[in-house]
């Protein structure tokens, strides 16, 4: 796949070529239970070996969602930062959420990561 089509759609791990999604789909991780009501910790970093910043190419930013419903957006700055977030999230709702996060390579295009939490009384 040429790297511009990239930008044609969101790319996931089954859908991106296997080399460039490592390097680019969220990786989520939820410290440990999720309650009704309650503030959790989500962290979320970029690729499984950390995207690179470096000017010219490097991750814009981190959207959180809850299903299709928008939670956060972390901006990033080349040199300067890390692609890597740890927002507090609460969710009001009980039963299985999907936690989606979008990221934004300036070369690779907009990547998405999920992960489903379970959220009790
Ligand atoms: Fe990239």
């Amino acid at each position: 796949m040429a790297e511009s089509t990239l930008f044609c759609q969101v790319n996931t791990l089954a859908t991106g070529p296997a080399d460039t999604a490592k390097k680019h789909v969220p990786v989520i991780t939820v410290a440990g239970n999720v309650k009704m009501g309650q503030p959790f910790s989500v962290n979320i970093k970029v690729g499984e070996t950390l995207h690179g910043m470096e000017n010219g190419h490097f991750i814009q930013f981190i959207d959180l969602y809850s299903g299709h419903i928008y939670i956060s957006r972390v901006d990033f700055t080349a040199e300067l930062s890390k692609p890597e977030v740890t927002l507090n999230v609460v969710l009001h709702h009980e039963g299985v959420r999907t936690l989606r996060a979008f990221c934004r390579c300036n070369l690779h295009g907009i990547w998405e990561g999920t992960k489903e939490v379970h959220v009790t009384k």
